[in-house]
């Protein structure tokens, strides 16, 4: 068994359950690749200060590289009593090169070391959701732009209201997927600093160029407080937060798929590839991935307040503790990645049923505010108008008729300033038509929207065959 580096000051062996209790290598093996580009970038530093020789650096460097190669192929051995996956490397650099591995972790402490490594991951990680989010965004903006004329009914309180485009209500995710983006692209500043340097907490006596080593990873900034660098996980709070605002935002499409998608609406039918069936209903075919991605918010959430509550009441600078954040952090971007990007998947494949939408637009009187604005438009003041087509409605209702439906005697009943035209303000169409204003349905302001959003996904729809 591998000889713990730290055992110097020990007499005793490790308890076997506290290895078992303490060791992270099971899940933080995940990091090897950020660890080992972290002590390369290390190591050439070191070398470059003259605090190592430069063929020790070069040693080291060629020994980690070859680590890496054997990490990738599959033939390292993660040995659990190493503890972590720091540990576990620069075992196996002293076993390869003897005492030069061991000057590798000169000006250097796991504390900084780990936080390098996750700040490493979570960059990468969080530019690849990115990178999903744009995939959602695009077949969101594509099932828009192939149904474009559809009208469905918009609900407030899960009661149909006025018609809307259904291409208003994607887009209406889009922005929510547009404002995750910008979320988590603006962490970024924030998570690619590097924190090596610090040391285990108060810095180093050592000649260091902390510049050096951020910029050889692609960091733009540097810690400014050594205590700081060792102890923050802010920018993991932040992700976790971003995360699951994403996972809600998810979660309120799956909510309204799966609704749109029983029979009681029938507005869209789920891919075959996205359903499952049932063990006993023939019949059945479930929405089991919205439905999923709807639970896993609870558990993305939950590692949000998990990740607090780690960091709640820990003093300064390391402790342990902080070890529990990489199972909360790495499931939450599995999660999270497996999510948007299934969401994407769906969103692609979904059959839309403009027949079905067009029917829920019977007999809701969706058009009563219409007619109240076109009161107006005639003299009478909102709230009078209201009043009358509330009257109106009522009337239509015992008589079991559309507003358009009525004639113009029996509307002149109720709403006194109704003339002939009146007519053309109870249609769908001209409902939808006339709610120009600013981020309003209307057709045109939808083209526009549409146009907006598939110039800042950097799609041309218009020119590519869809
Ligand atoms: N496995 C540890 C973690 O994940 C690495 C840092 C350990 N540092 C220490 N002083 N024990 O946080």
């Amino acid at each position: 068994m591998a000889q713990k580096p730290w055992s110097g000051r020990f007499e005793g062996k490790t308890d076997q359950s506290v290895e078992d209790f303490t060791s992270s290598l099971s899940f933080d093996r995940r990091l090897a690749r950020q660890d080992i580009a972290g002590s390369i970038a290390h190591a050439r530093m070191l070398a470059q200060q003259g605090i190592i020789d430069p063929a020790e650096g070069d040693r080291i460097v060629a020994g980690l590289t070859e680590i890496r190669r054997e990490i990738e192929a599959g033939e390292f051995e993660f040995d659990p009593a190493l503890e972590d996956i720091h540990m576990a490397i620069e075992s196996r650099l002293t076993a390869r090169l003897g005492e030069v591995g061991k000057k590798l972790h000169t000006a250097r402490s796991r504390n900084d070391q780990v936080a390098l490594d996750v700040r490493l991951y979570l960059a990468e990680e969080v530019e690849g959701l990115i990178a999903d989010l744009a995939g959602l965004r695009l077949a969101g903006v594509r099932l828009a732009h192939l149904h474009q004329n559809v009208i469905m009914p918009g609900y407030t309180h899960l009661q149909r209201a006025q018609p809307i485009l259904f291409a208003h209500h994607l887009l209406a995710y889009d922005e929510m997927w547009r404002r995750d983006q910008m979320r988590l692209d603006e962490s970024l500043s924030r998570t690619k600093v590097s924190p090596l340097g610090a040391a285990a907490l108060a810095g180093t006596t050592f000649p260091i160029d902390p510049a050096a080593v951020a910029a050889e990873l692609g960091f733009p900034r540097v810690f400014r407080n050594s205590l700081d660098a060792v102890s923050d996980r802010d920018f993991i709070l932040e992700f976790a937060a971003h995360a699951s605002i994403i996972m809600v935002h998810l979660s309120r499409l799956a909510e309204e798929l799966i609704l749109w998608s029983a029979s009681e609406f029938g507005f869209v039918a789920l891919p075959d590839a996205y359903a499952t069936g049932s063990s006993i209903m023939p019949q059945k075919k479930n929405p089991d991935v919205p439905e999923l991605i709807r639970g896993k918010t609870g558990r993305v959430a939950g590692h949000l307040m998990g990740l607090l509550m780690i960091l709640k009441g820990l003093p300064l600078a390391y402790n342990r503790d902080l070890q529990e954040d990489k199972e909360h952090l790495f499931d939450t971007v599995d999660t999270v990645r497996a999510s948007v990007t299934l969401m994407a998947g769906l969103v692609e494949n979904l059959t839309v049923r403009p027949e079905a939408m067009a029917a829920a637009l019977h007999g809701g009187f969706l058009t009563a505010t219409d007619m109240a604005d076109y009161l107006v438009t005639k003299g009478a003041p909102f709230r009078t108008a209201h009043e009358q087509v509330g009257n109106t409605v009522r009337f239509a209702e015992g008589q079991g008729k559309e507003l358009w439906e009525l004639s113009l005697t029996e509307i002149l009943q109720f709403a006194p300033g109704a003339e002939p035209d009146v007519f053309d303000w109870l249609s769908i169409e001209n409902s939808v038509a006339r709610r120009r204003s600013p981020g309003g349905t209307a057709p045109e302001r939808v083209a526009e929207a549409l146009e907006r959003a598939e110039a800042e996904i950097g799609l041309n729809l218009h020119e590519q065959d869809i």
